[in-house]
């Protein structure tokens, strides 16, 4: 059989560095294009060492035409589109950067694409697409309604792969719409590396676990949830980047569009992940209950069957291994990437 070889855009970044092992390991050839405003290539370096495999790494932006004619210039089977800016805070104050970013930046990978008669992408999508839940769990076919300019970009590249599909038959697009990913490789090599105060609860509670931070605010504790904090769907980032590779054999098995949450279709508090992340460091999280974060919504997760269904994925590891992995990232790589300490 002939190796197959898949561009990954936004390959060094957290999702990203995960899947490129999964991939290298299951025997393809990877091609990384990334342009770095939110990853460092020292990243790309420990995917090789993991993986014992080397990539093809180009540094450009995906919105560039002259370096995207570079990247298909050599054979492409297939594409894994993660290159996005992704902070819904940000996006609020800056919409003309998401949308030129992450809009813009997917119509310059389908011209490309279709230039090169390349006709099979996996897109990563969001749960924010779902905007406030109305019943739970979250299936395929409940409304898109997002409330941020940051979920209106998915929406939109979203439909944008659904007229691709539609107007040339034998093209493939498989949307994966992520719940919550946390944790890092079981190596401790790669993981999640915010430059700025983490937004997201999993990387802030790394950081006060490891003295960065003096203590996590809770965004509310009067939550019509169990014990009043914030439930979301959290899936180890190592399941997700499996959840890509059953995804791209799927997309070069069948034709057409299809959405797919990946989540494990089981809601975790706040209160209950910090309780998991102080049993895994051994170590206390001090936390202090606030107000409620703006654009929250009480609880969220996912109804996994048509992943199951469709691809033979379902989330394999626990809340409880993701903070092991994760504290051993945090704690080999106190300063990220750019610590001086290298894999292995
Ligand atoms: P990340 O920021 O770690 O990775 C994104 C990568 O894309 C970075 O390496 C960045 O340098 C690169 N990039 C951004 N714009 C680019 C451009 N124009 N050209 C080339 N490279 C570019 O983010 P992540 O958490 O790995 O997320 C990956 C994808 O998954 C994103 O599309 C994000 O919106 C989506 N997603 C993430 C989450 C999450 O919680 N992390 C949840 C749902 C969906
Ligand atoms: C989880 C829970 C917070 C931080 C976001 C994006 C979504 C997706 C994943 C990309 C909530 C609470 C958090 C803190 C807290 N990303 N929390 N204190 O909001 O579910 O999803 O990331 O697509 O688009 O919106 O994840 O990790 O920010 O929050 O109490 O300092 O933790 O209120 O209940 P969220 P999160």
């Amino acid at each position: 059989m002939t190796v197959k070889t898949v561009l990954v855009t936004g390959g060094a970044g957290y999702i990203g560095t995960h899947t490129m092992v999964e991939l290298l390991t299951s025997g393809y050839d990877v091609v990384c294009l990334d342009n770095f405003s939110n990853s460092s290539p020292e990243a790309v370096k420990r995917v090789e060492k993991i993986a014992g495999k080397r990539v093809t790494s180009v540094t450009g932006d995906v919105r560039d035409r002259e370096v995207m004619s570079r990247v298909f210039k050599r054979p492409i089977d297939g594409v894994i589109h993660f290159a996005a800016l992704k902070a819904v805070g940000e996006s609020v104050a800056k919409p003309t950067d998401y949308y030129g970013n992450n809009v813009g930046g997917s119509l310059a990978l389908l011209e490309a694409m279709n230039e090169r008669k390349v006709r099979r992408i996996v897109f990563s999508s969001s749960a924010t697409v779902y905007g406030v839940p109305e019943t739970l769990p979250l299936s395929e076919d409940a409304p898109v309604r997002p409330i941020n300019p940051y979920g209106h970009t998915k929406a939109m590249v979203e439909q944008i792969l659904r007229d691709w599909c539609a107007a040339d038959l034998t093209c493939t697009a498989i949307v994966l719409r992520y719940f919550n990913p946390i944790g890092a490789h079981p190596s401790g090599t790669i993981g999640e590396d915010p430059h700025d105060v983490p937004n997201n609860l999993f990387p802030f509670i790394a950081q006060v676990a490891i003295g960065k931070r003096d203590k996590l605010t809770i965004w509310g504790g009067d939550w019509e949830t169990p014990d009043g904090t914030g439930v979301r769907d959290y899936l180890h980032v190592v399941d997700l980047a499996r959840g890509h590779v059953d995804a791209l054999r799927y997309g070069f098995e069948n034709t057409g569009y299809r959405n797919i949450n990946l989540g494990t279709g089981q809601g975790t508090s706040v209160l209950q992940m910090v309780a998991a992340f102080e049993r895994a460091a051994s170590k206390k999280i001090s936390f202090a209950i606030g107000p409620r974060r703006a654009g929250d919504v009480a609880a969220c997760w996912a109804d996994g069957s048509s992943a199951q269904q469709l691809l033979g994925w379902r989330a394999a590891m626990s809340v409880e291994q993701a903070c092991v992995d994760g504290w051993r990232w945090q704690q080999q790589n106190p300063d990220g990437y750019r610590g001086q300490r290298t894999a292995g």
